[in-house]
């Protein structure tokens, strides 16, 4: 099979396309011919060493596709199905070892690249929204990155919560489309003159003073400014580091701030149980399907071109999601 491999730790160039041996499931497993991966940006921070992974390693834990075996013990598949998945490794390649307990069934009417697309964000912005934070109606919140992947989805169902929501985004056109995703409130963080003494105040005016809840997936340079839009109690709710990882943290901080909280959470620990999983996916794919949850493919690459995909990932050059087209 085609695939992609990152050979070392290191930047975008690190990725080779390259020919393996087709692989073969392992009891309990389903092999997918791959129709498209999802590209995240934690496959940067694993092909960057930031996360620690073994080398060579095909990047990549999301897609979808169509079942081409079954491994033995796997009853409730049969070949032919399409399915979605978000969290197994070495996505990036034309055949896929997927645990069938970890397999999502695709409703009819959603296309396998808007398949590949929604798992891995979608799945991130459900718990974030439900989960980590329930938001209420009447909240107003802050969502860093508003046109990003998580972003945009993020946005939408924050919104359909009740909540008004105010991000963060770098460029015109994606101020545009955070709008068009239900933002109240977007400001240009890129225009401040100094992000972590400006946007507090500004986020403040907005909203009438500090915010019950903070998203930052931004990181290293969103983070004080983060915990300085935060009311008494509030959370901060630091998932990603798009800017680079925040520096070690004074506790004490939290105190000063108004008995803030702090959460670092990750998908897999929202995703723990088969029921877990398949409740948050199949909500999300039925908000797809009748239209109240759009998912942007902002940009798609060839397999071949991982490497031009994750420069644009790193270089705040895309939207909403980024795919490799397979098959
Ligand atoms: N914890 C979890 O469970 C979980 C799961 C999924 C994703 N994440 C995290 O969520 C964040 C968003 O992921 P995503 O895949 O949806 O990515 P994304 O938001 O589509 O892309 C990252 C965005 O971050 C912003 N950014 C700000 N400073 C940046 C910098 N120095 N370099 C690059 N980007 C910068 C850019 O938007 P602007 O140009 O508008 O600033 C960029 O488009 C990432 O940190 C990711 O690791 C966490």
């Amino acid at each position: 099979m085609r695939a992609i491999q990152a050979m070392r730790a290191g930047g975008p160039d690190v990725l080779r396309s390259v020919d393996l041996p087709d692989p073969t499931p392992g009891p309990g497993e389903l092999l997918v011919k791959t129709a498209a991966a999802g590209i995240n940006f934690v496959d940067t921070y694993r092909r960057g060493g930031m996360y620690p992974m073994p080398f060579p390693h095909i990047p990549g834990s999301e897609g979808a596709g169509v079942v081409v075996a079954l491994g033995d013990g796997v009853t409730d598949w049969a070949a032919g199905a399409t399915i979605a998945w978000s969290d197994c490794p070495a996505s990036y390649a034309e055949l896929v070892r997927v645990p069938a307990a970890r397999a999502l069934r695709i409703p009819d009417g959603v296309g396998l690249d808007v398949a590949a697309a929604l798992p891995l964000q979608g799945l991130t912005a459900h718990y974030l929204a439900t989960s980590t934070y329930p938001v209420r109606a009447g909240d107003t919140i802050l969502v860093h990155a508003g046109a990003g992947g998580v972003g945009l989805l993020l946005t939408q169902l924050a919104v359909a919560r009740g909540a008004r929501v105010i991000t963060t985004v770098s460029t015109a056109e994606k101020e545009r489309l955070s709008r068009d995703a239900g933002a109240a409130e977007v400001i240009r963080y890129d225009l401040l003159g100094n992000l972590t003494a400006d946007l507090p105040p500004l986020v403040r005016d907005i909203a009438g003073g500090g915010l019950p809840v903070v998203y930052d997936g931004v990181g290293r340079s969103t983070f004080d400014a983060s915990l300085a839009c935060l009311r008494p109690r509030g959370l901060m709710v630091l998932f990603g580091a798009s800017s680079g990882p925040v520096p070690p943290f004074d506790i004490q901080r939290l105190n000063a701030g108004g008995s803030l909280y702090l959460t670092r959470p990750t998908l897999g620990d929202y995703t723990v149980t088969t029921e877990e999983l398949r409740g948050r996916a199949e909500e999300l794919f039925a908000a797809v399907v009748a239209g109240t949850l759009t998912v942007r493919i902002g940009s798609r690459f060839p397999l071949a071109e991982a490497r031009a995909a994750h420069e644009a990932l790193e270089g705040r050059a895309t939207t909403g999601k980024t795919i490799l087209e397979v098959g």
